[in-house]
C-alpha cells in the first residue's frame, strides 16, 4: 500500500479491519516493528481524535510521530504551480513537501476543502500536492473530499457491532448544522458502506444529495422515519450542498433524530465520527442511550490507524 487515501477494495479493507480487530486486542503486539521509522502529521486544521489516535497508533508500533499544525506553526503555503509569489504566501508546497518528504518515512496530512472552489475540492488538490511533491507514502488524515482512517474505524465498529449472518442494513442520514461543512465524512462512509458490501440507504432533505461518484449503490430515501424502521446501524452527520456547492439549504421538517423517529426499531445502532454539537445535530437522548456507538468509533480510530501504519510498514 503506497498511500491510504481512499476505498481501493474489498479484499484489502477486509485485511485493514481484521487487522485492526486484532490490535484492538493485543496494541503491542508488533511493539518494535517501527522502531527507527518516523512519521510526520501535518495539519492544516484543527483535530483532537486524528491527531492523538495516530500518535497512539504509531507508538503502539515503536514508530516516532512528530505534529506540524501548519496552518499556525508554520508558513503559509502557495498551493499553485507556476505562481508567482508576490504576495502573503512564503513557502511553495513544492519546496515545503519535499522537506518532510526528506525528514520522514510516512508523512500524514489534514486538508479541509475551501467548500467554495468545487473544482479544486473534487480534484482532492492540497492532499495530491504534497503526494506529487513529498516522495514518500502518505496517509490521509482527512482531505477534501474523503476521511479514510475514520471510515475504516467505522467499519470496524460495524463488523464488532453485527453478529447476524445477512448484510447490516447501515443508513446515514443528514443533521441538522448551523455551519457550512464539508462532504468528506459522509462521501467516505459511503464508499466504504457499498465497498464493504453493506445495504446502504441515504436519506437527506432535498438538494442534499451528495457526489454521486461516492453514493453509486446507495438507495436515496427522503423519508427519515421510514429509513429508520428497518436500520441496524444509523450513522449522523451533517454535509453542505454539493450543488449549489457548499451551501446550506433551507430545510422544511425537523431533522434532529430523538428515540421516538425509531418507532419499533429498537435494537438500531447510532454512529457519529465526532466532534458533535449535542441538541443540534444529535440528541442528548441518543448520544447518552444504548444505541450510542459513538465512544467505541473513537476508541477503534486508534486500531484503524495502526493498522494502516503497519500496513505500510
Ligand atoms: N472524527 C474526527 O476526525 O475527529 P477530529 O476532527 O477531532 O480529528
Amino acid at each position: 500500500m503506497k498511500n491510504f487515501t481512499k476505498f481501493e477494495n474489498i479484499d484489502l479493507a477486509n485485511k485493514l479491519i481484521d487487522k485492526a480487530l486484532a490490535f484492538k486486542k493485543d496494541p503491542l503486539v508488533n511493539a518494535v516493528k517501527g522502531n527507527g521509522k518516523r512519521i510526520g502529521l501535518i495539519f492544516l486544521n484543527p483535530s483532537l481524535r486524528t491527531r492523538m489516535s495516530t500518535q497512539l497508533a504509531a507508538s503502539n508500533l515503536g514508530v516516532e510521530s512528530f505534529v506540524l499544525n501548519m496552518d499556525k506553526e508554520s508558513w503559509a503555503l502557495e498551493m499553485q504551480d507556476g505562481a508567482v509569489m508576490n504576495q502573503n504566501k512564503v513557502e511553495h508546497i513544492k519546496d515545503a513537501a519535499a522537506v518532510l518528504g526528506g525528514y520522514f518515512d510516512i508523512l500524514a496530512i489534514r486538508a479541509f476543502p475551501t467548500l467554495t472552489n468545487k473544482d479544486e475540492d473534487t480534484n482532492d488538490f492540497v492532499i495530491n500536492q504534497f503526494i506529487k511533491y513529498s516522495g514518500v507514502p502518505v496517509v490521509s488524515l482527512e482531505s477534501a473530499i474523503r476521511h479514510p482512517l475514520q471510515s475504516l474505524a467505522d467499519m470496524v465498529t460495524i463488523k464488532e457491532n453485527f453478529k447476524e449472518k445477512r448484510k447490516p442494513k447501515v443508513l446515514l442520514t443528514w443533521a441538522p448544522h448551523i455551519k457550512a461543512i464539508p462532504h468528506a465524512v459522509a462521501n467516505s462512509f459511503s464508499e466504504w458502506s457499498i465497498g464493504c458490501g453493506h445495504d446502504l440507504t441515504i436519506t437527506h432533505p432535498h438538494g442534499y444529495e451528495l457526489d454521486s461518484k461516492f453514493t453509486k449503490g446507495a438507495k436515496i430515501e427522503y423519508d427519515q422515519t421510514k429509513a429508520l424502521a428497518e436500520a441496524d446501524f444509523v450513522y449522523v452527520k451533517n454535509w453542505s450542498a454539493f450543488s449549489p456547492y457548499g451551501k446550506i439549504l433551507s430545510v422544511p421538517g425537523d431533522w434532529l433524530l430523538n428515540d421516538a423517529k425509531f418507532g419499533d426499531n429498537k435494537h438500531a445502532k447510532v454512529m457519529h465520527c465526532l466532534p458533535v454539537r449535542r441538541n443540534l445535530e444529535l440528541s442528548d437522548e441518543i448520544l447518552d442511550s444504548e444505541r450510542s456507538l459513538v465512544q467505541n468509533q473513537a476508541k477503534n480510530r486508534i486500531f484503524a490507524a495502526q493498522s494502516v501504519i503497519d500496513s505500510m510498514l
